[in-house]
């Protein structure tokens, strides 16, 4: 985040710390369990928020050099994007032409991606380079090259689209609204330290409802987060997208000092939901993902949770804090998730969002008003 940015968020949470306030909505929100379990909602929402929205899936530092390149995966379709030899960043479907297999795993640098199966390979162009026992084979043609996604790295992170439904255009201008933020942080810079990934009992908003709070931190986190972080929230709305953040406790020392005294970084975390569902997280140097997308029933969702490092020397430092966080959302948050879910799936249908969980309340409202939107053909 550009500094200017930073303070201008700093000072409004001093406010409300100081004040013992937040941003809080207008009022309490009634919602209905069905929000989390109906079969038609759910497909279409997998359709028109994963199928055919751009997905931000990682960070442009992740592929930033030529010959490098990262493996994803979004509803189930394996991706690899990578930056060939003339600076070019490609995406594709991670599946090989000859029988579907992965061409590339994890990520690294590579002149060519080789296929583990039977070993065809393919550059960073994804046209194919070479097959063992090639006379074995009809004569190469672009039906053997690596099928072409669209993808950008505009404001420093990894947009794509994982179907021909969606457009470089789309791609391309899917942030635009909440970019300048991005592109302060530059991500161009990042290297991945690790993703985990989980198949949780669980709908993906209620997984994502788990970012949108801090009501829940001095009860669920008591021991773990509430000791370090207060909840005082601070809600900014960009078109599709939003950040809010909570601060560090301690902040309120700021006070003593002159701005220009300030550290360059909000003293606290940032949460900043991508639409439909990805959480870019940022805390001082470092930065994580979560992705949470449908699973297979409107009950299930697949969650990843990636963590990248700004500075090798603090590898270590940020792999601890990547863990920390990760240990509490796995065996804290997303256990309450899955409680929601089945206490929702038994009846429990009349639910309730409070004044103060009002990014919870703004993404229900976002959610509903894209699907509105769609079905009247807006
Ligand atoms: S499936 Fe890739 S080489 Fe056979
Ligand atoms: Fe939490």
């Amino acid at each position: 985040m550009q500094e200017q940015d930073s303070k201008y968020f700093t000072r409004r949470m001093l406010d409300h710390v100081l004040a013992g306030s937040s941003d809080r909505a207008a009022q309490a929100m009634p919602e209905q369990g069905g929000f989390y379990t109906d079969l038609a909602r759910w497909q279409q929402e997998k359709t028109q928020f994963f199928m055919q929205t751009p997905q931000v899936v990682g960070f442009a530092g992740e592929v930033a050099a030529s010959g490098s390149y990262a493996t994803f995966e979004c509803l189930g379709v394996p991706l690899v994007i990578c930056r060939n030899e003339q600076g070019e960043l490609n995406a594709f479907v991670n599946a090989c032409a000859h029988r579907a297999a992965r061409v590339a795993e994890g990520c690294g640098v590579a002149r060519r991606l080789t296929c583990r199966f039977h070993g065809w390979s393919y550059n960073l162009s994804g046209k194919l380079a070479g097959r063992p026992d090639d006379k074995a084979f009809a004569p190469a043609c672009a039906n053997d090259d690596l099928i072409s996604l669209p993808v950008s790295d505009k404001w420093g992170v990894l947009v794509v689209g994982i179907s021909p439904a969606v457009s470089q255009e789309a791609v391309d201008s899917a942030l635009d609204d909440i970019g300048p933020v991005l592109a302060g942080y530059d991500f161009t810079g990042v290297a991945s330290l690790e993703t985990r990934r989980y198949e949780v009992a669980a709908n993906w908003k209620l997984v994502t409802d788990l970012s949108h709070e801090s009501y829940h931190f001095r009860v669920l986190h008591r021991e773990s987060l509430a000791p370090l972080m207060t909840a005082h929230t601070v809600l900014d709305d960009f078109g599709r997208h939003t950040r809010w953040g909570f601060p560090l406790k301690g902040i309120e020392r700021l006070q003593e000092q002159d701005e220009s005294q300030w550290p360059s970084s909000f003293p606290g975390v940032i949460n900043h939901t991508l639409f439909p569902s990805t959480l870019l997280i940022t805390s001082g140097r470092d930065a994580q993902l979560i992705r949470a997308e449908p699973g297979s029933e409107p009950g299930k969702s697949v969650v990843y949770y990636a963590g990248v490092c700004r500075d090798p020397a603090t590898r270590a430092e940020s792999l601890a804090a990547y863990q920390f966080g990760g240990d509490i959302f796995s065996t804290e948050d997303l256990p309450a998730a899955e409680q929601c879910q089945q206490g929702i799936a038994a009846g429990r249908e009349q639910l309730s969002i409070g004044r103060n969980e009002p990014v919870v309340q703004l993404w229900h409202q976002k959610w509903r008003q894209e699907l509105q939107g769609h079905s009247s053909g807006e």
